[in-house]
């Protein structure tokens, strides 16, 4: 492949990995805030989950299509494993070019570069703890409401997937829209500083509102066992 053609498919690799990534740091926002519908009550999170289903399309207006959360999920994964795979080709590929940038990171104290190995390594944490979730997501649709949820949580010992993938995906997200927004609307100092003001509070705010639909979600989970006596159809929390 000539140099014109090279560099003509990097640049259209480019977008589509800036546009890909864009979609899913959208996705996380939107996702953070329908799951912190707990916080307003277990009714309001269950009414949220049968509207994500199209549960408004069915006869009785509540009982909705699992499978639909199963296609978003199956999409959200095919989004993933696309963006992750034309990232690959930016990290070092020897040892060499590591040692290189580890040089460079000890002598230069260059806080964008920086910013870039954080992303690195929390997209490869993302890479370990996202599937879990999006299996059981995708699998197991029919099983998310505020009561399976928070079984999940608390008893199914998923806190310890959620909490890590809480701080990784949203700093992962959170420093990519930054770099966008550096690339494509140009570095200017005062640019610079507001943006990364932005990405901080960005970041701690939905980090907090993912914990306390954790800590939400984990207070909601019934009584050992009583899950059992839950059906689709009853909007009350088990006793
Ligand atoms: C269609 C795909 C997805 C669905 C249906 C979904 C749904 C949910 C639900 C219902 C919960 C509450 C806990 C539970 O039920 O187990 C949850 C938690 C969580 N999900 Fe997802 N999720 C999806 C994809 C993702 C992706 C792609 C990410 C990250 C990039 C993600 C990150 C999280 C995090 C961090 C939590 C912890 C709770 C919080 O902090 O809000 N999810 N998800």
């Amino acid at each position: 492949m000539d140099t014109c053609n090279r560099a003509r498919r990097d640049a259209r690799l480019d977008v589509l990995q800036s546009a890909s990534g864009a979609v899913l740091a959208l996705f996380l926002c939107i996702h953070l805030f329908l799951v912190a519908s707990i916080l307003l009550g277990e009714q309001t999170m269950y009414h949220v989950v049968k509207a994500m289903e199209l549960g408004f399309l069915s006869a009785d207006g509540l009982h909705g299509y699992p499978w639909v959360v199963s296609l978003i999920g199956l999409g959200v994964g095919a989004l993933i494993a696309l963006h992750a795979f034309i990232a690959l080709r930016k990290f070092p590929q020897n040892g060499r070019q590591w040692r290189r940038l580890g040089h460079q990171l000890d002598t230069q104290a260059h806080g964008d570069t920086r910013l870039w190995v954080w992303q690195v390594a929390t997209g490869f944490a993302l890479f370990l703890l996202l599937p879990v979730h999006l299996w059981t997501m995708i699998l197991q649709p029919e099983a998310i409401d505020p009561w399976r949820s928070g079984e999940r949580v608390r008893d199914l010992g998923m806190i310890w997937v959620y909490a890590p993938l809480l701080l990784v995906a949203d700093l992962h997200a959170m420093i990519g829209l930054y770099r966008l927004a550096l690339k494509w609307f140009g570095p200017q100092p005062a640019r610079r500083t507001l943006l990364r003001r932005l990405k901080t509070g960005f970041s701690l705010a939905f980090i907090g509102l993912g914990a306390l639909s954790l800590l939400a979600l984990w207070r909601v989970a019934p009584p050992d066992g009583s899950i059992l006596y839950l059906t689709q159809s009853t909007m009350e929390r088990p006793r």
